[in-house]
């Protein structure tokens, strides 16, 4: 009895080993595709080299995945026969729909990543790049011009050519060719001004992905300028607070009447810079002279509107100068150190109500900020007093000091005349 248990035993062990071989060999199994076309030359090679990176290798969809054919076939031409479902190399304009063949299909993709978008084939139709592949051009961007192939990586893999920091240079080696983009109505500028703007600056320089790269304005598949009615979408995704405002302010329907774009016509689109509070006002750099003159409203809220920031921030500059230069003189300032912070994020928030158009709202949390300022500045000249009176205090401790020093040498010195005497 107890023999044939452990006989039982071996046996179901022994089929279980078989069955774990058996497996392992059929995914050890030579991929005959691969296998070939290492041994061939150019281009017929480089796929099959390039793909030991690709994406597609790396979840088990094989040469075979997109090109069909029968991948355990040893002879070419059974191997890539129409019989076996062999789809031979795309052109140009097949491409969006051959790699959207799975990526558009949400049952088939939900079994290698539920969480992975489906809606790329969809989108890039809407786009002006699928518009006018359509068409037939084949100067537009499809799949592989931004995805490359046989190469192709995850987004997130820093080698991406859509990888956050590599966007603009992957759109870019087409949109800055002038003579690719020769035959086309369009700028060919936009990445020049993109990196010198603050975004290209904080995106490309400082490595701040928080920072748009094309694709977050235009969309990663429905690559479309976003139009003057979407603009202010496209930036509040981001800055919200001066969203907000707009939205309530007497410019949003002042500037939907106008056809004038929400957010760009103040600060551009590939080219913004840094602002300061002169584009308030109404001076040579004004932003709201260009379209407000003397005597309208506008004018009147702007200068009134400017005024209050430049008093706002000169008090706070004074007061940090003020409390920096008694720190550096050693007077124990960190609790007019942690006002000041306070001014400041105070200022960062009054310029953002820039944005209400509304000089009162900004004036009246630009005069609360401006008592804690006046606060801190009067902060900032008492420790710079005590810096002045412990210098008196330290010159007359030092003459008092002199004075006694020579006294006691007089003293020694009389002491030993005496002495020899
Ligand atoms: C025994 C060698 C061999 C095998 C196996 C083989 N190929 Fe090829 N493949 C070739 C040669 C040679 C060419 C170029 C001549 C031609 O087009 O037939 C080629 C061409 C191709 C092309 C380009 C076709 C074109 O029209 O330019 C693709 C794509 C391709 N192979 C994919 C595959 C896939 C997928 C498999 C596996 C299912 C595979 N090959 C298996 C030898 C092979
Ligand atoms: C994700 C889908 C996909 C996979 C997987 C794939 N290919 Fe391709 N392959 C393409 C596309 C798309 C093209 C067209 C490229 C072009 O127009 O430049 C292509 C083109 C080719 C060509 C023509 C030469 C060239 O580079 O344009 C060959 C040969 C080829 N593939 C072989 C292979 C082999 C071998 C494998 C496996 C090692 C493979 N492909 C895996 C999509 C794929
Ligand atoms: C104009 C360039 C461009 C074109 C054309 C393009 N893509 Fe993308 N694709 C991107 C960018 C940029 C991302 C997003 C990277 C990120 O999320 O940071 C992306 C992301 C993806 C992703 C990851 C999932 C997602 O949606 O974020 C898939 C899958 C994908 N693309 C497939 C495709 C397919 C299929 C096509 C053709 C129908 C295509 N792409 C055409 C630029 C492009
Ligand atoms: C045979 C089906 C199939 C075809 C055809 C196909 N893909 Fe894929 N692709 C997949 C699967 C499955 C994944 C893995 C999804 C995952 O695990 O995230 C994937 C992943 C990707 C990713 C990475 C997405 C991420 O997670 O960041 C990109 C980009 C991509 N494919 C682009 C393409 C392009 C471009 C083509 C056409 C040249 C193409 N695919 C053709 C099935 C396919
Ligand atoms: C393979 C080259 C190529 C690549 C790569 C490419 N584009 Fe394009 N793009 C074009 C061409 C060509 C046009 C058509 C221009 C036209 O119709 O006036 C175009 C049109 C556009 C338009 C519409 C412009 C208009 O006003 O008509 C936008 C926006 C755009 N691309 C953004 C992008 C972004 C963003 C990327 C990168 C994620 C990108 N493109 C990558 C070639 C490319
Ligand atoms: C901060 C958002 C933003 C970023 C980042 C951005 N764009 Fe734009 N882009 C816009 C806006 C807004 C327009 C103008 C749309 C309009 O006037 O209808 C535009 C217009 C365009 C156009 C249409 C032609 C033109 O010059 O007017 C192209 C092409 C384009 N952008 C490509 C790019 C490329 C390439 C990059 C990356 C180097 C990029 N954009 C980065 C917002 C952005
Ligand atoms: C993906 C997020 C994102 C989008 C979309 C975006 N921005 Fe920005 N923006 C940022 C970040 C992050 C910074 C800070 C950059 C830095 O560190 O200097 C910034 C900085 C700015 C600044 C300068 C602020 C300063 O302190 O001087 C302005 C102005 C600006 N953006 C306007 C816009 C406009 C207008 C749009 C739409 C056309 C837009 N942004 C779209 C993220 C975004
Ligand atoms: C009428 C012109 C105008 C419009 C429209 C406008 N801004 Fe501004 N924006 C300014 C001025 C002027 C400043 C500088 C304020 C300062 O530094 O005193 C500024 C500053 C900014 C800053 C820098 C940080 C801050 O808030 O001080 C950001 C970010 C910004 N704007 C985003 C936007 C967004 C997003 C929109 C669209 C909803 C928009 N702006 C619409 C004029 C405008
Ligand atoms: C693109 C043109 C344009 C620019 C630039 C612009 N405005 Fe205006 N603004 C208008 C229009 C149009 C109206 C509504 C008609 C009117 O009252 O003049 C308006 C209304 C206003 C109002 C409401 C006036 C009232 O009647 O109560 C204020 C306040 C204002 N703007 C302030 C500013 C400030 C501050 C700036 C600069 C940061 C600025 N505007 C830049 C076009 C502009």
């Amino acid at each position: 009895m107890k023999s044939a248990r452990a006989f039982l035993i071996l046996i179901t062990a022994v089929i279980f080993l078989i069955s774990l071989q058996v497996e392992s060999l059929a995914q050890n199994q030579v991929n005959t595709c691969i296998e070939c076309h290492l041994e061939l030359d150019d281009e017929l090679l480089d796929p099959a080299i390039k793909f030991a990176e690709d994406v597609h290798n790396k979840e088990g969809i094989s040469c075979a995945g997109c090109h069909g054919g029968d991948p355990t076939e040893e002879d070419a031409e059974l191997a890539m026969s129409e019989k076996n479902g062999f789809r031979a190399v795309p052109s140009i304009r097949e491409i969006p729909q051959f790699c959207g063949q799975c990526h558009s299909d949400p049952a088939y993709m939900r079994k290698y990543n539920p969480a992975l978008p489906t809606d790329q084939l969809g989108k890039y139709w809407t786009s002006q790049h699928g518009q006018k592949i359509k068409q037939g051009d084949k100067n537009v961007a499809q799949c592989i011009s931004c995805h490359s192939v046989h190469d192709i990586r995850k987004t997130s893999d820093p080698r991406s050519p859509v990888y956050d920091l590599n966007v603009p240079q992957t759109c870019s080696s087409c949109h800055s060719d002038a003579d690719y983009m020769a035959s086309y109505p369009i700028a060919t500028d936009q990445h020049a001004d993109y990196q010198e703007s603050v975004h290209g600056i904080a995106l490309l320089k400082h490595k701040d992905t928080g920072a748009p790269a094309c694709n977050d304005c235009h969309g990663n598949h429905a690559a479309t300028p976003p139009g003057v009615a979407s603009i202010g979408r496209v930036c509040y995704q981001c800055h919200l607070a001066e969203g907000e405002l707009f939205n309530v302010s007497p410019h949003k329907t002042a500037f939907d009447d106008l056809g004038e774009a929400e957010c760009s016509s103040c600060h551009g689109n590939h080219s913004i810079r840094p602002l300061t509070d002169e584009q308030v006002g109404v001076g040579d750099e004004s932003l709201c002279a260009t379209c407000h003159s003397e005597d309208d409203a506008g004018y009147e809220a702007a200068k009134a509107m400017k005024q209050a920031l430049v008093d706002l921030s000169e008090t706070y500059m004074e007061a940090r100068e003020l409390i920096d230069e008694a720190e550096r003189k050693g007077v124990g300032v960190s609790d007019e150190q942690f006002a000041l912070l306070d001014v400041r994020h105070s200022l960062i928030n009054v310029r953002k109500l820039v944005h209400a158009f509304n000089p009162d709202t900004l004036i009246s949390s630009a005069e609360r900020a401006m008592e804690a300022a006046d606060e801190v500045h009067q902060a900032g000249i008492s420790a710079v007093v005590e810096v002045k009176n412990r210098r008196k205090g330290f010159i007359l401790f030092t003459l008092v000091t002199i004075v006694l020093m020579a006294l006691v040498i007089v003293k020694i010195k009389q002491i030993e005349r005496d002495k020899v005497k």
